[in-house]
């Protein structure tokens, strides 16, 4: 039997997770929205596209939580995107209510999912489902560090002139302008990249990632990245369908690793059936250590804000 997975937000991150779902024939998908005809418009003509692409999942597109009853996975992506010149932290107590309301209502129908949060501000949504779900950590995981990982690989790959392929490593820390990317962990086909960039390149190519979101939404204007966004989102869901125990940056809920307790924070997990499978601990410079904590202060004022 073929999985199901929801996704909340007919918009453009979820309509193209939808898509790249169905092209991977990865779950049967329904997409839900407040907007009531777009998510069946959408979920309609993804559906005829199955004959030409070859896939034989089923979409269907509702506003009625019924329809999602019994999902093994729902990804989180209602809310509303950031405007230009508009911060994450903007965007806070707007999407509090639409994740709270939206959450309780899928772990109704679906008591037994995994739930991955991509709505911003990314860490505190994740906190924010975890506590509305009462779900145990494991099953709740926000998608960031993978995306920020893509555009950091991507922009070294370019600076070398190499195949992303060759180019492995990982972003840290909060979604925000707080993250972490650590080059003594990054690697070109195997060379640490510090021996094969010099340091202000480094730096540049730092800066730009932490900035990578807001340089989109600065193109866009009228809203925010969604195709490599949409790409992350399928990672994730292919390595937990597939077991694959992947190694994958996510935000997770923290009891003591790291010396961080009780918020959602980005850090390599191990992704398979059961969701996080293991949250791995990687030995970090007083620096890099530092720089998480950092970053985790931030998040921590967020979730203070809205008391989850
Ligand atoms: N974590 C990340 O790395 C990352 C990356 C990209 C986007 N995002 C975030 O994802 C979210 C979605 O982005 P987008 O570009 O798809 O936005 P979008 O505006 O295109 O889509 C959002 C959709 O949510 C729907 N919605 C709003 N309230 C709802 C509710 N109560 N119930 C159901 N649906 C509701 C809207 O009608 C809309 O269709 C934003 O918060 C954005 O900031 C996060």
């Amino acid at each position: 039997m073929r999985r199901k997975v929801t996704v909340v937000g007919a918009g453009n991150v979820g309509a193209t997770v939808a898509h790249r779902l169905a092209d991977k024939q990865l779950a049967d998908i329904v997409l839900i929205d407040i907007l009531e005809g777009v998510p069946q418009g959408k979920g309609l003509d993804l559906l005829q596209a199955g004959p030409i692409e070859g896939y034989d999942v089923h979409i269907q597109g509702t506003n009625d939580y019924r329809d999602t009853a019994n999902s093994d996975l729902v990804v989180m992506t209602a809310g509303f995107p950031r405007k230009p010149g508009m911060s994450r932290h903007d965007l806070l107590k707007a999407n509090y209510e639409v994740v709270k309301t939206t959450i309780e209502k899928v772990v109704t129908h679906s008591p037994e999912c995994i739930l991955i949060i991509v709505t911003n501000p990314l860490d505190a949504m994740a906190q924010t489902a975890l506590r509305v779900s009462a779900f145990s950590r494991n099953r709740v995981i926000g998608m960031a560090g993978v995306l920020d990982t893509a555009r950091y690989r991507t922009f070294i790959a370019e600076a070398l002139k190499v195949s992303v392929q060759n180019v492995q490593g990982f972003v840290l820390g909060g979604h925000g302008d707080t993250m972490v990317p650590v080059p003594r962990y990054t690697t070109v086909a195997g060379i640490p990249v510090t021996e094969l960039l010099p340091p202000q390149t480094l730096e540049a190519i730092i800066r730009r990632t932490a900035g990578g979101g807001a340089e989109i939404v600065n193109y866009l204007k009228t809203g925010s990245a969604f195709y490599a966004p949409s790409a992350a989102v399928v990672e994730m869901i292919d390595a937990i369908f597939h077991d694959r125990r992947k190694i994958l940056p996510c935000a997770v809920y923290l009891e003591g690793e790291y010396g961080i307790d009780g918020l959602f924070v980005g850090v390599p997990v191990k992704l398979g059936a059961r969701g996080i499978e293991e949250i791995i601990e990687i030995k970090l410079s007083p620096e890099e250590r530092a720089a998480l904590h950092k970053s985790a202060e931030a998040v921590k004022e967020l979730v203070q804000i809205i008391g989850v």
